[in-house]
């Protein structure tokens, strides 16, 4: 059966990985409320259905960061990508390229900045996460920019890791031997997968950072790396460090509240992320949709906002426009699909989202994604 939509791609990938990647990607932390939130305030928002307005021509084309996107969606930057399908940050970037969507590398991406930007026949925006070692980081920051990433994304809201149960129990974090053996065996129980990435898919490093993260044999030394290298002291005056290194737009990814917004664009962000991490980070949060309209509003004349957490279609992309953002970011949406299909997968996810949207504008009677506002929601 075909996919049909984003959640049809979440169930053909629960199909397709190893239970221990499915969760990786599907989890969130702790009790996953704001994981559970930020899908259900956004199902929450009602669209405002008007009708007998021409909407024979509709515009969804948007331009951030002087670029033109096709529609105002980013694929979210995903750590590990590459473990979902053979190099899978290449097939990720390859399908956003044909879609005319921007997608974002991750520092821990298995495929490095290089390989991304060759394979996808143009250079990726950049996620940073700030390690301790900063000669490294500046290391990293000139690859970024040698290889022409456009963006520079700076994510703040993993000062250190949320604990998510479900890569506990299947032992993501820390791996005992009979987790191992269970993992060994549902490795063999998803051969499509086995051979495609385990087999195929090689090497399994962390591209970006390899020179810096050695010896990563292992999902669970992967996380044990991180606890060792993230650097939980990065305050705002971090910003300047990495603005002194990074002539292009910097977005602040993991702004959920007005004060850090306003610190953000004081400190000269061109953009934030409204963003809690896809509720993997700071459960009992706020739900990122319904952080988003006062931030919006307080800093939107001043810096480019875009969110994510919870969207799952094109109806949602345009409650999230019709919040304040100009444009969203896609994590799971993306992630799934790639683990069910690779490219073709994401291909196909893009052009349902980019339906969706269509007849989400059509029926609400928006004719531009630009000029999308409040006034597309129902009361
Ligand atoms: C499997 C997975 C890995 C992620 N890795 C990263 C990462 O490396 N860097 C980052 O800034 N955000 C990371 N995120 C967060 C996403 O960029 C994004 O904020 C989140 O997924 C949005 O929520 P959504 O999945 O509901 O769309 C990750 C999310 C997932 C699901």
């Amino acid at each position: 059966m075909r996919p049909a939509c984003v959640l049809d791609y979440r169930e053909a990938a629960r199909r397709r990985l190893p239970r221990v990647l499915f969760d990786y990607i599907d989890g969130g932390a702790y009790a996953e409320e704001t994981l559970a939130a930020n899908v259900a305030d956004v199902q929450a928002l009602k669209l405002r259905q008007r009708v007998l307005k021409d909407v024979s021509k509709l515009s969804l084309e948007t331009e951030i960061f002087g670029q033109t996107l096709s529609m105002p969606v980013v694929l979210s930057p995903v750590g590990l990508a590459g473990m979902n399908a053979r190099r899978g940050e290449v097939q990720a970037a390859r399908a956003a390229k044909a879609a005319g969507v921007p997608f974002t590398l991750s520092t821990v991406g298995v495929c490095g900045i290089d390989e991304v930007a060759k394979g996808a026949g143009t250079p990726p925006w950049f996620q940073l996460y700030m390690m301790r070692d900063r000669g490294f980081m500046a290391e990293v920051l000139a690859m970024a920019e040698a290889a022409g990433c456009p963006v520079l994304m700076f994510t703040v809201d993993l000062a250190v890791p949320g604990t998510r149960y479900r890569d506990q129990r299947n032992g993501m974090i820390a791996t005992t031997s009979a987790q191992r053996v269970s993992q060994v065996i549902d490795g063999l129980a998803h051969p499509g997968w086995l051979w495609d990435v385990q087999v195929n898919g090689g090497p399994h490093t962390l591209g970006t950072v390899a020179g810096a993260a050695k010896d990563l044999k292992r999902l669970a030394d992967y996380w044990a790396w991180i606890g060792r290298n993230f650097d939980p002291s990065i305050t705002w005056d971090d910003l300047a460090w990495v603005r002194a290194r990074w002539k292009g737009p910097i977005v602040i990814k993991g702004v959920l509240d007005v004060a850090d917004a306003h610190l953000a664009a004081d400190l000269g962000a061109d953009g934030i992320v409204v963003s809690n991490h896809g509720g993997r980070q700071l459960d009992g949060a706020s739900s990122s949709i319904r952080a988003l309209p006062p931030i919006a509003q307080a800093v939107g004349d001043r810096t480019t906002v875009l969110m994510d957490g919870g969207v799952r279609s094109g109806l949602d992309v345009l409650k999230a426009l019709a919040s304040g953002a100009k444009a969203c970011l896609l994590g799971r949406a993306w992630a799934w699909s790639l683990g069910a299909a690779g490219e073709a997968g994401v291909a196909h996810m893009l052009q349902i989202l980019r339906a969706e949207l269509r007849v989400a504008m059509a029926l609400t009677g928006c004719t531009d994604v630009r000029s999308a506002g409040a006034d597309l929601l129902a009361g």
